[in-house]
């Protein structure tokens, strides 16, 4: 029986999941996404081509691989259908390559209406949502109210849809959103859902097993971050799924046996969108400069990314959740402006010194403790090979693999593609 991999992100989400996802997907026959929806905004670039996925799995532009939209993912039709739309004119053929999980939920208009009137009704508490529905999608999913991708397929599904509408039209009353005309984003919602008939639909638990008994190499695709899972991370300020390798299980179906490799993604650096609560973040220039130099602005919501040093003990924490075997840090090209570089090796929590992450990291909690380390003022953008790497960078990279007891197997030096430096420890083929 083969293994199934698991890539996903050890900070709060864009740590290139879509960029590595993309470069190694030629070693696999199937990429399989498990959770989250399209709060998540993957980048992949190649061949002067800059594109941004949001539910479709970063697979897709590889000429012999199927893609999986798992059951734990929860789908909006509209921003699915624009997806495909963009992949077909680029070439991809969706109907061959693209399959859904008949159990994946679906996103609904009043599931943006009622994220929208929940963040509002937070005031400075706001969680700083993507306001994609994803909250309250999964709430349906969990207060056994959802409709998935196999009720689309019935004749009653609009009947369905219409008492899901009427429970939500109760919810925003409540809100103080009466009357709201649901008419326009309607028409636009079932036109998709029709797009969304034309793909092919599968039990992917049975299918994603059967594979595995052939011999067939999954890799599943994580999104946001396990800073942001719903149990471990900076709750309440977190998105509404498990974002950790044991809801690659959940999410797809396949046994907690049947994992292989996990490959943790961390930025040489950390960023966040959104609220809440960020140990090492720089509100000086310094932040600005990293967010200017690794272009920080989200993927999906064009907002300017909150930048800070490299925590160790949040990644010390994210790797234990996770059982990672492999790091991958991404965007060292951006610390090239620096003569020297921070990393958080522990916190200060009221005056104990700590390389845990505790219950609350709110700052009244936690002081980031720093170590500072040579930077590397080179260029990496257009190296070949890990043998060129300044010896900084390669000081650093020891140094993380130390602390954090995990092989780098994967230094990426820039956007594209080709901008990915494999280090001779990892089992992947160069
Ligand atoms: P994801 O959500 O984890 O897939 O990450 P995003 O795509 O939201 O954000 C990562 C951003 O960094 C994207 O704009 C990528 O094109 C870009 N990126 C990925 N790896 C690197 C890298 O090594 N260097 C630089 N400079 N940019 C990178
Ligand atoms: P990828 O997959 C970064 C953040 C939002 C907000 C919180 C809750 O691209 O890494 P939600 O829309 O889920 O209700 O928002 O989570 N967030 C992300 N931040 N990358 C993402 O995805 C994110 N998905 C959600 O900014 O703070
Ligand atoms: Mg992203």
């Amino acid at each position: 029986m083969m293994k199934a991999d698991v890539l996903l992100g050890l900070q709060w989400g864009d740590e290139g999941k879509g960029k590595i996802v993309d470069v190694l997907t030629p070693n696999y026959d199937i990429i399989a996404r498990f959770q989250g929806g399209p709060n998540a905004g993957h980048t992949l670039e190649f061949n002067d081509i800059k594109h941004v996925l949001h539910t479709v799995p970063s697979g897709i532009f590889r000429s012999d691989t199927i893609n999986v939209v798992g059951n734990g993912v929860v789908i909006d039709p509209v921003i699915m259908q624009a997806e495909l739309e963009a992949l077909t004119k680029l070439g991809v053929d969706v109907k061959k390559k693209l399959l859904l999980s008949k159990k994946a939920h679906l996103i609904l208009p009043t599931h943006r209406i009622l994220d929208a009137a929940s963040e509002e009704s937070k005031g400075k508490e706001k969680i700083g949502s993507t306001l994609k529905g994803i909250g309250p999608a999964y709430m349906d999913k969990t207060g056994r109210n959802g409709l998935r991708i196999g009720d689309m397929d019935e004749d009653d599904f609009k009947e369905k849809y219409n008492v899901l509408v009427e429970k939500h039209r109760h919810i925003l009353s409540r809100f103080g959103k009466q009357d709201i005309s649901l008419d326009e984003l309607e028409n636009k919602w079932f036109t998709a859902i029709d797009t969304l008939k034309e793909l092919q639909h599968i039990d992917s638990e049975h299918y994603l097993n059967g594979k595995l008994k052939q011999g067939k190499s999954i890799l599943a695709e994580g999104a946001q971050g396990a800073l942001l899972d719903i149990d471990f991370g900076s709750y309440p300020f977190v998105t509404s799924s498990n974002t950790i390798c044991a809801a690659a299980c959940t999410g797809l179906g396949i046994p907690p046996t049947s994992i292989g490799e996990v490959y943790g993604i961390t930025k040489a650096y950390c960023t966040r969108v959104g609220s809440g609560p960020f140990p090492t973040e720089l509100l000086d220039e310094t932040g600005e400069l990293i967010r200017k130099s690794g272009n920080e602005f989200g993927a999906t919501t064009g907002r300017p990314r909150r930048c800070g040093w490299l925590d160790l003990p949040a990644l010390k924490y994210t790797i234990m959740l996770n059982g990672v075997t492999q790091l991958i840090i991404t965007k060292a090209d951006v610390l090239s402006d620096f003569d020297t570089i921070k990393v958080c090796t522990h916190y200060d929590c009221k005056g104990e010194l700590i390389d845990y992450f505790p219950f609350d990291i709110a700052p009244e909690y936690v002081k980031p403790v720093y170590k500072t380390l040579k930077g590397w003022t080179q260029d990496l953008t257009g190296l070949q090979s890990i043998e060129d790497i300044p010896v900084e960078l390669n000081d650093y990279i020891n140094y993380l693999e130390d602390e954090l007891e995990v092989p780098v197997s994967i230094v990426s030096v820039g956007p594209d593609r080709t901008q990915t430096l494999i280090r001779e420890k990892t089992t992947v083929p160069s």
